[in-house]
């Protein structure tokens, strides 16, 4: 069986984590070392398969008065932790970016380089792990050459042993920090779900961008799933991916997991859920009304 393609890295709390095959230590370090944060940063950090795109694009918007533009999202809101990369190098890149630069990331929160003073950002994006599971393996599946069944998968999911570490361990520091630090804004993929516009808006105050009811509207119909999926700077069809394998925008629902998990698999993940989350204020919409801790 072919495994997940992934580095191990340093998690920076003395432990170890998985990370995508193409991000090194070094690329970590080099972050670490290089790059500075600036007055009016913007951050859309996620754990991976949350809504990251769609947080990425309805952000890209709002800063850029609803116009697209030309640019592929992965270079309007370039990857952090990818950054290294860049032809020329991270350093090179950055003095390319517009003066109100945003990221991507899926750093958890021990490896983010710090705010420090400065009035940047973070728009921190978690979705129910049931779901994140399910759109993990299809993913993963996909771009990073996994070839474990679902029941594998769903065990890997659970010790952690994926791509950025194990879910909880990146979901609830972040969580933290949004309640001690106004500069980190928590969202939830299924409330953006169920109130698209609300969630515009509140993206735009927390921005303190000035959006009236047009710029709302524009924003929620073009980070729509089908306008993105058929917009070619933000439909992620020029990633690496395999053919005969759903895409990196698979089907953008709530609940889906039901489709794949056991009543047994689902038994577990609630156990767990209700285990990491207790006490912690934090719940999750599971979708058909089902919400956890309740
Ligand atoms: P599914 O695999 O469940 O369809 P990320 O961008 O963090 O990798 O997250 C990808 C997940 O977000 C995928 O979930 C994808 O379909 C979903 N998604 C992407 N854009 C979306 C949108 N505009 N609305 C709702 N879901 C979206």
């Amino acid at each position: 069986m072919a495994q997940l393609q992934s580095n191990v890295v340093r998690d920076g709390n003395g432990g170890q984590i998985k990370f995508p095959v193409f991000i090194s230590q070094a690329d970590l370090d080099l972050i670490e070392k290089e790059f500075v944060v600036e007055d009016g940063d913007v951050f859309v950090v996620t754990y991976p398969r949350s809504g990251t795109t769609w947080t990425e694009q309805m952000v890209h918007l709002l800063v850029n008065h609803g116009e697209q533009g030309e640019q592929r999202l992965t270079d309007a809101v370039p990857w952090l932790e990818t950054l290294p990369h860049r032809p020329g190098g991270m350093i090179e890149f950055l003095k390319t970016m517009p003066q109100r630069r945003l990221f991507t990331s899926h750093l958890p929160h021990a490896l983010m380089p710090p705010l420090r003073d400065t009035t940047a950002k973070v728009i921190y994006v978690a979705r129910n792990p049931k779901d994140v599971a399910v759109s993990t393996y299809f993913h993963n599946q996909s771009k990073l050459g996994y070839e474990g069944t679902w029941e594998e998968h769903f065990q890997e999911f659970l010790n952690g042993d994926v791509g950025c570490g194990p879910y909880f361990d990146h979901i609830l520091p972040w969580w933290q920090a949004s309640q001690k630090d106004e500069r980190i804004l928590f969202l939830k993929y299924e409330d953006m779900k169920h109130d698209h516009a609300g969630n515009v808006a509140r993206l735009a105050s927390f921005l303190d961008l000035y959006a009236d009811q047009g710029l709302i509207d524009r924003v929620v119909a073009l980070s729509s799933f089908k306008s993105m999926t058929s917009n070619e700077t933000t439909n992620f069809d020029w990633i690496p991916q395999k053919a005969d394998k759903p895409k990196h925008f698979r089907k953008g629902e709530i609940g889906d997991w039901r489709n794949y998990f056991s009543a047994e698999q689902s038994l577990q993940m609630d156990d767990f859920v209700i285990k990491k989350l207790k006490d912690s204020g934090l719940q999750f919409d599971f979708g058909d009304g089902v919400t956890l801790p309740s």
